[in-house]
């Protein structure tokens, strides 16, 4: 029986060693300087896939939040440019063109190194099963690809912490699909049917995590260039946010798994069977959240969060 996938140490402030998966991506770039300011987080590396923009610009985003955030130790790898088997599908216009808002954008240099899905393979590996989470902020291809070269790393993962899905939000690139999942809906597949712990963040819970004028202005009164980065990132989210969406206050999706690792008891989850719609064109990438009979499924479906929570301890970690 594996351990349950709930959060280590009783609530208390968990330790992390992990990998992070994303597609930066405004609010990638906002749970990357979170978890580059986190002690709690141990960070073997950024894996970066195609998604919200291209892969060669998610790789660099991630390069240019590491280097804003003093993190240069950090390893960043590039990942698959395509998702699996469906034709790529970007998300540039909540974005923008650069994948990183308005910012002005510090100039990086790209770094040699293995594939993002050759180097979560060898991580997997190298480390005492049981010992590496992994974080995904975007579209699940890199890990299901791994998991596709090699099995016997799916029962090596200690967590595997999503933001993806939807349940009672409906969809935001469809009626019914959430974009992590409609952008790769045969990774997502791969990921959920592979029997390893996924604690999954979908619009359900990202969706009571608002980016509000105070709580921006509370971390661009920091002053110093991680908090001004993120608060470039947040305002663009709530400029595009008014634009596309005629709302007020942009939903704060990719800082949720990272500040579960670091403060689960800002959250609360059920365990639920997930399954991913591949085949139908009208609910590709639609996710069934399966409540009953669920007790012994890996899967955890997070229900609520602390809103406020989770911008304080953003605030906290950027000072
Ligand atoms: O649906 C929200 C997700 O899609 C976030 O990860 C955002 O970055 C986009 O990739
Ligand atoms: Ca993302």
């Amino acid at each position: 029986m594996r351990p349950d996938p709930g959060p280590a140490d009783n609530g208390r402030v968990s330790h992390s060693t992990l990998i992070i998966d994303c597609d930066p991506g405004v609010d990638d770039g906002v749970a990357l300087l979170l978890a580059f300011a986190s002690p709690a987080l141990d960070i073997l590396g950024v894996t970066t896939v195609a998604g919200n923009v291209a892969a060669a610009l998610t790789a660099r985003n991630a390069r240019i939040i590491r280097q804003i955030a003093g993190r240069d130790e950090v390893p960043v790898f590039a990942g698959c440019q395509r998702p699996m088997i469906r034709v790529p599908v970007e998300a540039g216009h909540f974005h923008g063109e650069s994948g990183l808002g308005d910012m002005a954008l510090p100039d990086v240099s790209d770094e040699p190194g293995p594939h993002a899905v050759d180097f979560l393979v060898a991580t997997l590996q190298d480390h005492p099963p049981g010992t590496v989470d992994i974080v995904v902020t975007g579209p699940f291809t890199n890990l299901a690809m791994a998991m596709v070269m090699e099995p016997a790393i799916i029962g090596r993962i200690r967590r595997i912490v999503v933001m993806g899905g939807a349940r009672l939000e409906g969809g935001n690139i469809t009626a019914s699909a959430e974009y992590n999942i409609f952008a790769d809906p045969h990774a997502a597949h791969v990921v959920f049917a592979s029997g390893a712990p996924v604690i999954v963040h979908g619009l359900d819970s990202t969706h009571q995590v608002r980016a509000t004028e105070n709580r921006i202005a509370a971390i661009e009164a920091l002053g110093n260039p991680r908090a001004a980065a993120a608060a470039s990132l947040l305002r663009f989210s709530r400029k595009i946010e008014h634009e596309i969406v005629r709302g007020l206050d942009a939903p704060l999706h990719d800082p949720c798994p990272i500040a579960w690792l670091i403060a689960p008891e800002l959250f609360e989850t059920a365990p639920c069977q997930i399954t991913v719609e591949t085949a139908s064109p009208l609910t590709l990438g639609h996710t069934a959240v399966e409540f009953r009979d669920a007790q012994d499924s890996p899967h955890r479906w997070v229900t609520t969060a602390n809103g406020q929570g989770v911008f304080d301890l953003i605030t906290e970690r950027l000072a």
